[in-house]
């Protein structure tokens, strides 16, 4: 049978029956297509494709024109899960103003289910604003790699009581907005946990321990892709970096040797 898609309602429901929701990134056609096969729940259009398809080294450069084009080919590669557009930086941080237009550009031209944005209480308008264009909005708190400059570069956020307790107001401030999904990055268990408890809305974990309501990880690190670093929350399911060099490699040979094309080919 066919999956259905899910709604912002049905990640609620899973939440309130205890039922985790699986998510990844993915940012083209064929793994949006292995994704919907394999059951995945969600898929974010993470602005880490700029690292783990651009090259680059980190997000900043990342525009709204790649991102809009990553979810349109995440869309036709997976029309019945809940897909999510990351808003790179620049798309949101000038005006409430700026954040309607980019979102809706994501909706109007890659059919999302939802944005993502980075920041608690200091993008609270933002948010606002999107909701009240009736979009779906997920917050994002904890490690915010977009203004990771300010963090002091990619560090555990929430390790201190203050930084704890901030991080929980602002997880607050989110749900009081309207904003019906949250995600805590790099965040430690007990504090993800004790917000995930708080919340009535899903709040996911990539690097915030088992006690949210699902796990997020960016599809390069866990098919063992992405080679410059592996974040230690990770758990690595393949190593496709292994076999298609490996057979890259095999390729060059028989093309030296001319065994490739034989009769067959
Ligand atoms: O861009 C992305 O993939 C993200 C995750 C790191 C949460 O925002």
């Amino acid at each position: 049978m066919a999956k259905t898609k899910l709604s912002v309602l049905d990640l609620l429901k899973m939440k309130r029956d205890g039922e985790k929701a699986s998510w990844l990134t993915a940012y083209d056609y064929p793994t949006a297509r292995f994704a919907e096969e394999a059951g995945l729940d969600m898929l974010l259009v993470g602005d880490s494709l700029g690292m783990c398809v651009y090259g680059y080294e980190g997000t900043v450069p990342v525009t709204m024109d790649q991102c809009i084009v990553h979810c349109q080919a995440v869309r036709r590669g997976a029309p019945r899960t809940f897909v999510i557009g990351d808003m790179p930086f620049m798309s949101y941080q000038k005006s409430d103003e700026d954040a309607v237009v980019n979102a809706g550009r994501f909706l109007k031209e890659s059919m999302v289910d939802a944005v993502k944005l980075e920041g608690g209480r200091r993008v609270i308008t933002r948010i606002k604003a999107i909701l009240d264009a009736g979009m779906v909005v997920c917050g994002h708190i904890g490690l915010t790699p977009q203004s990771s400059g300010q963090l002091g570069g990619h560090k555990a956020q929430g390790r201190t009581a203050e930084s704890a307790q901030a991080l929980v107001e602002d997880a607050l401030a989110i749900e009081a907005a309207g904003a019906q999904l949250l995600l805590l990055e790099a965040v430690p268990p007990e504090v993800a946990g004790f917000i995930a408890r708080r919340l009535a809305i899903p709040v996911y974990s990539i690097g915030a321990g088992p006690e949210c309501d699902g796990q997020l990880l960016i599809v390069s690190d866990m098919i063992g892709q992405f080679q410059a670093f592996t974040p230690k929350f990770v758990k690595k399911y393949a190593d496709v970096a292994g076999v298609v060099t490996a057979a890259m490699k095999s390729y060059v040979q028989d093309v030296k040797k001319g065994s490739f094309p034989a009769d067959e080919h």
